[in-house]
């Protein structure tokens, strides 16, 4: 079982697109999948056609509610939606809030095989919370100007959790968005990229594809959508790392 925090502080980045598209490629794998919303935007939750939902992961972080209470089923994906209501938890001042919902997860650990996190686009308690509560975070990467220094604030981040809340974090890897392999400054970014992190940074890369973002306005994956469009064969390809990747370092371990 792997939980996967996908995240970067940065905005609009492709964070949701890659937790909604991959958790739905782990799932066409047979795979048993939860995808958790994390962010108070719910853009996960919208993305895969659900309404607003009266509970959220909210009633989990703030009124310990179970976390199965909430969780929604939509064909072979489990769904934690998320609401607006979950910008409160920003900003209360409750101690050691950061570790709730890795304590909330316990309950449903064991119910699947990958649990993936949509993180909204800050640093604050809630994308600390879901990288306390994971054994890996997934940095989605627009190589643009400015995003190398992004990502290696973001990496200097992930050390300080390991080292004071979450000894299991590892980073998985570094996913390339909306890349296009024409433009100069894509190259030059992700050959740096990769001259930097080595082998940290995935083979799949996800090109720019207009068919991800109508998916998501359809409240569909992009398997679903158009199972023959360039995002979807990047999706795949990426699942298939992720999955290769986490039995790898499972063994090692
Ligand atoms: N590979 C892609 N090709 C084309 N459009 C994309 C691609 N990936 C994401 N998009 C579009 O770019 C926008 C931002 O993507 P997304 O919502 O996944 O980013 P995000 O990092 O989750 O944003 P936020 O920081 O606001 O949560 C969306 O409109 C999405 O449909
Ligand atoms: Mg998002």
């Amino acid at each position: 079982m792997s939980v996967i925090s996908i995240a970067n502080h940065k905005g609009g980045v492709g964070k949701t697109t890659t937790t909604v598209n991959l958790a739905a490629g782990l799932a066409r794998q047979g795979h048993r999948v939860l995808m958790m919303d994390l962010d108070p935007q719910a853009n996960a939750t919208f993305s895969l056609g659900l309404k607003k939902q009266e509970k959220s992961i909210f009633n989990v972080l703030s009124f310990g509610e179970p976390i199965r209470a909430i969780i929604q089923q939509r064909g072979v994906l489990d769904i934690a939606p998320s609401s607006i209501h979950l910008a409160g938890f920003e900003k209360n001042n409750d101690v050691g809030k950061e570790f709730i919902l890795s304590e909330a997860m316990e309950d449903i650990r064991s119910d699947y095989e990958f649990i993936l996190i949509d993180c909204p686009p800050s640093l604050g308690a809630l994308t600390i919370s879901a990288l306390t509560a994971s054994d890996y975070a997934i940095i989605a990467l627009q190589p643009e100007f400015l995003a190398i220094q992004g990502m290696s604030d973001f990496i200097k981040i992930l050390r300080t959790v390991k080292t004071r809340m979450n000894k299991e974090l590892e980073l998985l890897g570094i996913v390339a968005t909306q890349y296009d392999s024409r433009k100069v400054l894509h190259k030059e970014i992700m050959e740096h990229t990769r001259q930097t992190y080595g082998d940290m940074v995935f083979e799949s890369s996800i090109r720019g594809n207009v068919s991800l973002a109508e998916a998501q306005s359809m409240g569909q994956d992009i398997f679903e959508y158009d199972v023959n469009s360039n995002g979807a064969e990047d999706y795949a390809s990426l699942t298939k790392e992720v999955i290769k990747r986490t039995i790898e370092l499972v063994n090692s371990k």
